[in-house]
């Protein structure tokens, strides 16, 4: 039986350690699904629609790579696409504590599947979403941390925001 992992996220915006950590997952399940959050208690930088289109891009021509959203409990949703695990990224001993909080109350809601831990390449070690987003807002450059149409997308967004600026 085929073996599907979710790679769950807030992806806003997806950087190269995310992709790193798809492709490392490709090589021990079957097919990820690369799961965006959709939260309607966050406002997220980039909407839905954008985080997932970046993805869709980044994996475009890649079987068995595939890109949904979703809402409500993880543990709902990864029952729901008969998945036989989760896959987190690990950077560092600080991210531990909360992703092992998080494994542990998803195993309690749901112990039919394992979350995986796996590490980004060591260039992607300090690498998040939320420094990119505040690089990028602050004038820096983030070329080689996320994709070309991310990096694009962050400076079209950068200019916008200072033309708002100016008009204010
Ligand atoms: O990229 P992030 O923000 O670290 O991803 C966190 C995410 C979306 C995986 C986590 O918040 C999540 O699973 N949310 C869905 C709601 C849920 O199941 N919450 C209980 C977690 S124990």
């Amino acid at each position: 039986m085929k073996k599907i992992a979710i790679y769950p996220g807030s992806f806003d915006p997806v950087t190269n350690g995310h992709l790193d950590i798809i492709h490392r997952g490709k090589r021990l399940f079957d097919e990820i699904i690369v799961a965006v959050s959709n939260n309607p208690h966050k406002s997220p930088f980039f909407s839905l629609e954008e985080r997932m289109a970046f993805l869709r891009k980044a994996f475009k021509g890649h079987p068995g790579i595939r890109v949904e959203s979703f809402s409500g409990l993880l543990t709902g949703y990864v029952q729901q696409k008969k998945a036989v695990a989760v896959i987190r990224g690990l950077r560092a001993v600080s991210d531990f504590e909360y992703e092992f909080q998080m494994a542990l109350m998803n195993r309690r809601q749901n112990n039919r599947f394992e979350t995986t831990f796996l590490m980004p390449d060591e260039r992607y070690t300090y690498l998040s979403s939320s420094l990119v987003r505040e690089i990028s807002r602050l004038g820096g450059h983030v070329r080689g941390l996320v994709p070309p149409m991310v990096e694009a997308a962050l400076r079209k967004r950068g200019r916008r925001g200072d033309q708002a600026l100016h008009s204010a």
